[in-house]
């Protein structure tokens, strides 16, 4: 490696006590395998997976935290293609379970399977507003929700390119206005023509319209799942429930009666055995994992979440030839822009866990 090795990142500490998960420590990162790349790290954002890896024991004490992460390439590995030193990028990482690979550190390690790369100019910028992605900032917040909704679409749902068969088709997704809902809403409408529908708090109804959702729904309304029936007029034929409780997982079970074939997705592994379901509708389930795209089997709890070699050429038709088409029209969600520096792990885990954040995307930078 043509950098020094030894660097600082953010890693769990050991302790589950508030505003004590993460501690800074210097630690030595391993040469670069040859499918991988290295960045200098810019900013970074939190999602909920790292605070469950720590709370629930997925991660030890020492491992690095972090999942997304946007930089500048540094070192390209010897089979990679498409890359080059100087590149601006943001990635998921498959972080809180190794000792030298996580997104919070000066560097990180990441594989260009699941790196976005932008064809201008990152900058850092101080604007909490959701835009372009045109800064650090908001690049390192669109990470894991990409992967998530590029795997969920194109294989899960497996929705067709064709925009014109999707005119009169729409898609429901519970949890608008978190960071895989504003994505999903985006992408939803831009790559595929969908109509989209949508369940937010109030305050969030004209900030996911902006984005292009047509119909949004309160979710406390007694009445939301008649309210997004009538609109769906029987023509929703697929939804991704990104709350993925089993009681939200309903309401998106009975939001969708009505068209003959429906396809449901869910972030968290629900299907129909844990709601009431009906033996006459024809209904697939989806089980989007992100980590499914770098791993071959993932255990969380009582499911098993297998990568097969359709999921990863369904998720690589998305990522390699449709979401470049996009990218410059995504929008990155309202920013909660961190004070500087590693030591700010601690709050961006807070803000996440005790889902104090609304609208927004947690990021800090180095
Ligand atoms: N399977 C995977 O690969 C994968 C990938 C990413 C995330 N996840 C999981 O998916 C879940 C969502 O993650 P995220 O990062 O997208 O979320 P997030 O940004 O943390 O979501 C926060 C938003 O959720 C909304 N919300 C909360 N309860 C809701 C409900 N009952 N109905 C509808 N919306 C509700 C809130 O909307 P309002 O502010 O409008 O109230 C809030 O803004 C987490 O459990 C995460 O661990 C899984």
């Amino acid at each position: 490696m043509t950098f020094s090795s030894t660097i600082k990142a953010s890693v769990i500490s050991g302790s589950l006590e508030e505003n004590q998960l993460a501690t800074v420590k210097e630690i030595e990162l391993p040469p670069i395998k040859p499918y991988q790349l290295l960045i200098k790290s810019e900013a970074f954002a939190v999602n909920p997976t790292d605070w469950k890896h720590i709370l629930y024991g997925l991660g030890k004490p020492n491992n690095i935290i972090g999942s997304d992460v946007s930089g500048v390439v540094v070192e390209v590995g010897s089979e990679v293609e498409g890359f080059k030193v100087g590149d601006y990028v943001n990635a998921f990482v498959r972080g809180n379970t190794s000792d030298t690979e996580g997104a919070w550190g000066e560097y990180a390690i990441i594989n260009p399977k699941v790196t976005v790369k932008y064809d201008h100019e990152l900058k850092h910028t101080e604007s909490n507003e959701a835009g372009l992605i045109n800064s650090f900032e908001g690049a390192a917040s669109v990470g894991l929700g990409l992967v998530t909704v590029a795997l969920s679409f194109s294989h899960y749902l497996n929705i067709d390119y064709d925009q014109a068969k999707n005119k009169d088709k729409h898609i429901l997704i519970w949890g608008g206005a978190g960071a895989t809902g504003t994505l999903a809403i985006q992408i939803a409408k831009l790559v595929y023509g969908l109509k989209v529908i949508t369940t937010a708090s109030p305050k969030n109804h004209k900030y996911l319209k902006s984005l292009g959702a047509d119909y949004v729904f309160d979710y406390n309304d007694d009445k939301v799942v008649e309210q997004i029936k009538e609109v769906g007029n029987n023509k929703i034929v697929y939804a991704l429930d990104t709350i993925a409780f089993p009681e939200t997982f309903q309401k998106v079970y009975d939001a969708t009666e009505g068209a003959p074939e429906v396809f449901l997705d869910s972030l968290l592994g629900v299907d129909g055995s844990v709601i009431e379901t009906k033996q006459e509708r024809v209904v697939h389930y989806g089980y989007t994992l992100a980590y499914n795209v770098l791993d071959k089997e993932v255990v969380l709890g009582p499911v098993t979440f297998k990568q097969t070699p359709e999921l990863l050429a369904n998720y690589e038709e998305f990522w390699k030839q449709y979401l470049p088409k996009y990218l410059d029209q995504i929008k990155h969600a309202n920013l909660l822009i961190l004070k500087p520096g590693l030591e700010s792990a601690n709050e961006a885990l807070e803000l996440s866990k005790q889902g104090k954040v609304s609208g927004q995307k947690v990021v800090f930078r180095l």
